[in-house]
């Protein structure tokens, strides 16, 4: 009887720690996916793979980069993108679209990597992640057109380095926007938008470097940060979204504000687009002039798909860190910092790992300059949502990347909110955020 008195308690106990250990983790792999509609959600992510939102027009009909993709020996200009100089500027390869023969082929080295000729045969398998080709009946390729996935997905490099199955929400770090932008024949298209000279437009195109964008150029013309150095954001996750208000670094709206602002805006899609805020000409010079605040096209290829890729976001947890990536140990005298000492549960609260509710700070309370905050309607950094770290560690940290280490961002706070933080802290905040 005592015994067994002993035995219940004892399973009492261990079901306790059982389950406060499992809290976490169950509300990442569970609750969230239950309360949304798996139709939505499967919608959701045939937008987020596939939905150009017809914004070939854009990359196409106004930048000709379909034409710098094939090369003039196939019907384009200069030389051509080989599926070795896509994967060098970081696009990624979907293996699971891959035909059994084709990638057997890859693999037994009888594919030529190095022709412009094979990147055509990937695109028109639907296999260049988040770059849609589109092809007429006798097979040439007509246009390309971009989805979300270029930024927001990568690979797992399970089949070679750049090619792998997906993974939707991870910011593809490697991709170089700038440089695959600037393959354009028509830099006088954006010279003239941003009114500045063409060779200056290339100069910033091929400045912003791998996983970075500057969302913000297309607003307000500005491509420089006051120091001199060419400005551009890295790519964000967006998995991990759950509970968050504000959205982007620095807060333009919530999740589902931004996704139809930058189909509309930054794809160049064609939909429904309208933000008043963007009228504002001291601001936002580039937008005011353009009426982007005010986008109406009909049909509208955006609107009806954002409670899709709403859905679909939404169900794109933040990935759990592999075991055996950081010290257990050290990750659970991290938290007690983090939630203590360092005072850093302040704003990244759990599970969230941003503020809930109003979740934006100024510049001097981070310790920052203002200038990207400065180019929001906000005039704030938004608490970035912590989750998933481990899955972009790579391009640095904070809006621009300016630390290089998580151990950059520790000293960071350490010295601005004097935290006086020992070396064993700080190992142990850091063991701490890569387990999260
Ligand atoms: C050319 C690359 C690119 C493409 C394409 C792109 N994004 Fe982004 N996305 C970014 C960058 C860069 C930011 C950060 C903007 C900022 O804050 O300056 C961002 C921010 C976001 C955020 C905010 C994440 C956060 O941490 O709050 C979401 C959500 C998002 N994008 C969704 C989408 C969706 C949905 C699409 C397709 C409709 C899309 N993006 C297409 C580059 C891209
Ligand atoms: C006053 C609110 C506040 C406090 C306190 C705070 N943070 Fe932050 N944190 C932010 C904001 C805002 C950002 C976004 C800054 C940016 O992108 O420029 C951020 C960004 C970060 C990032 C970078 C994430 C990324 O993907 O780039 C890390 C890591 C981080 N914080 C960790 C911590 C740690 C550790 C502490 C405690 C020592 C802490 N934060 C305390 C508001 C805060």
């Amino acid at each position: 009887m005592k015994i067994n008195k002993i035995y219940s308690l004892l399973s009492l106990v261990l079901v306790g720690i059982f389950s406060t250990s499992c809290t976490e983790t169950e509300i990442r792999t569970e609750t969230i996916t239950e309360i949304l509609d798996p139709a939505l959600v499967t919608e959701g992510k045939e937008t987020f793979r596939h939905d150009t939102f017809g914004d070939e027009d854009f990359w196409s009909g106004i930048l000709h980069l379909d034409k710098a993709i094939k090369g003039s020996s196939n019907g384009g200009y200069g030389s051509g993108v080989s599926p070795a100089t896509a994967l060098s500027v970081g696009l990624k390869v979907d293996s699971e679209a891959l035909p059994a023969d084709v990638a057997q082929a890859i693999q037994a080295g009888q594919v030529d990597l190095n022709s412009p000729a094979t990147t055509l045969t990937l695109l028109k398998l639907n296999a260049v992640v988040g770059l849609k080709g589109n092809f007429d009946t006798s097979g040439n390729m007509t246009s390309v057109g971009i989805t979300c996935a270029l930024c927001h997905s990568t690979v797992d490099n399970s089949f070679a380095a750049g090619i792998g199955k997906r993974l939707d929400g991870w910011p593809n770090r490697d991709l170089n926007v700038g440089v695959i932008v600037s393959l354009t024949d028509n830099a006088a298209f954006l010279a003239n938008l941003l009114h500045v000279d063409e060779p200056t437009v290339m100069t910033v195109l091929q400045g912003w470097g791998p996983g970075k964008f500057n969302a913000g150029l297309f607003m307000d013309g500005k491509a420089l940060k006051p120091d001199g150095t060419i400005a551009a954001n890295l790519i964000p996750a967006a998995y991990g979204m759950q509970g968050v208000n504000l959205a982007t670094y620095t807060g333009w709206g919530d999740m589902t504000y931004w996704n139809a602002f930058v189909a509309n805006l930054e794809m160049h899609g064609k939909g429904n687009f309208s933000d008043s805020r963007l009228n504002n000409a001291v601001q936002f010079p580039i937008a005011s002039e353009n009426n982007f605040g005010n986008v109406t096209n009909s049909p509208d290829l955006i609107t009806p798909k954002l409670p899709g890729l709403q859905a679909y976001q939404l169900s794109l947890l933040a990935p759990v860190p592999p075991s055996g990536s950081y010290d257990a140990a050290a990750a659970a005298a991290g938290k007690i910092v983090f939630q203590g000492v360092g005072q850093c549960a302040t704003c990244h609260i759990s599970p969230i790992f941003t503020d809930a509710g109003f979740n934006l700070h100024s510049a001097s309370e981070l310790g920052i300059d203002n200038f990207e905050a400065s180019r929001s309607p906000t005039g704030m950094y938004r608490t970035t949502p912590l989750r998933g770290l481990f899955a972009r560690s790579t391009g640095g940290y904070y809006h621009d990347g300016r630390f290089t280490t998580l151990g950059d961002v520790v000293n960071h706070y350490d010295n601005h909110f004097n935290l006086q933080l020992n070396s064993q802290q700080k190992n142990d905040l850091i063991e701490y955020l890569k387990s999260i």
